[in-house]
């Protein structure tokens, strides 16, 4: 902008080099240079002072333009390759900007299971990145040596605590049924029930393939009352089942181990996609290696498909009703209080909800994967 001002014209030009130079650009606004021109104003004879002050308005409303801009072009910086150190030459990975990102999959579907549980009156509880050997194993009904611990591949830490014992990365979500039961338990006193979810991350060091990860999540349930039995585990998990896939499904409970749950479940849906259970016997391992289109039994029945393995049946959750030492290692009279347990696998859940072959996208970090959700 030209000034007629000769003083304010040559303050212009040089703070227009000093704002160039300047790495912290407000301090233009304590420069030297500006300062000046206010003290002239002041000392100016009258006749002169309007239009030298017009003048030294425009500057400063010029110079302000400038913050203005340079604080666009701060925040429209471009992103910088964290993975350093870095090699100057290798071009910059194909970064997401943060307006176009989203909500991982996981976590928009693990919204959804807490919000399906929350209408059936669950709370929902965060589980923990680490925990002790006391919450779980021996808060479970493993006591010390019990085989059953070998079940569950853990990492541990090196680190130990100060009995001596390796801190674990949680196996399972089922690490927070105590604190659950001791957190709620005045529930029961006040004539309600325990009735909690905890939808966390587990860590297992597992063989990887397409269905197994070292990292995945389950959602644990607990629920304590009085007189409550395994029908009411049954019903709940279908119903929640039938909301999440938004249809209706068959279940099919057989019985299993774990040392925390007496009786002890396996819980499978029959398969959303083919429902191809009819006539077919699902324990037989000849029906696993179908082609893709679906197999036919000797009887010419459909035989499910390939998410189901072929089988039409989905083994999906762990369950059963808790132990009464359970009950016990909470404070909780197991002759007065039942309730029953159960921890769903909630990656499996969505891959059948939206297809998904291999179960190592979700931590894959892959944004052709994510862009999808
Ligand atoms: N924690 C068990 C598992 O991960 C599942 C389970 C939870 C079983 C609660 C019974 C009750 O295998």
């Amino acid at each position: 902008m030209a000034y007629d001002n000769e003083q304010i014209a040559a303050a212009a030009a040089s703070l227009e080099t000093e704002f160039e130079q300047l790495v912290d650009k407000q301090a233009i606004l304590r420069s030297k240079t500006l300062g000046s021109l206010y003290e002239a104003l002041r000392t100016l004879p009258g006749d002169q002072r309007a239009s030298f002050g017009k003048e030294l308005n425009a500057l400063k409303t010029e110079i302000q333009a400038k913050l203005d801009a340079a604080k666009d072009v701060e925040t429209a910086l471009p992103p910088i390759d964290v993975t350093s150190p870095m090699d100057a030459n290798a071009p910059l990975p194909n970064f997401l900007s943060s307006e176009q990102g989203s909500t991982h999959p996981l976590t928009q579907e693990i919204e959804r299971i807490v919000e399906i549980f929350g209408r059936m009156g669950f709370v929902a509880e965060e589980s923990r990145e680490i925990d002790d050997q006391f919450h779980m194993f021996e808060s479970l009904n493993f006591p010390k040596g019990h085989p059953a611990r070998d079940d569950y591949d853990t990492f541990m830490t090196a680190e130990t605590d100060k009995d001596g014992e390796a801190y674990i990365a949680p196996a399972h979500t089922s690490t927070m049924q105590n604190r659950v039961l001791k957190k709620y338990h005045e529930n029961l006193s006040a004539g309600e029930a325990i009735a909690a979810v905890v939808p966390d991350r587990v860590f297992r060091n597992e063989d990887l393939d397409a269905r197994h990860e070292h990292t995945f999540y389950q959602v644990e349930g607990v629920y304590v009352a009085k007189g409550v039995h395994a029908g009411m585990l049954v019903a709940t998990l279908q119903k929640f089942l039938e909301e999440y896939y938004g249809r209706k499904l068959e279940v099919r409970v057989n019985p299993f181990y774990f040392p925390f749950t007496e009786p002890s479940f396996e819980f499978a849906l029959s398969c959303p996609f083919c429902s191809g259970h009819s006539g077919l016997d699902p324990e037989s391992k000849a029906i696993d290696s179908g082609s893709e289109a679906g197999m036919t039994n000797s009887g010419g029945q459909s035989t499910g498909c390939a998410v189901c393995s072929y089988s039409g049946w989905i083994e999906l959750i762990g369950c059963g009703m808790i132990h009464p030492n359970v009950l016990k290692a909470a404070d909780i009279d197991p002759n007065v209080y039942t309730g029953f347990a159960f921890g769903c696998g909630i990656d499996r859940l969505v891959m059948m909800k939206y297809g998904i072959e291999d179960v190592r996208h979700f931590e894959s970090a892959k944004l052709d994967f994510l862009r999808q959700f």
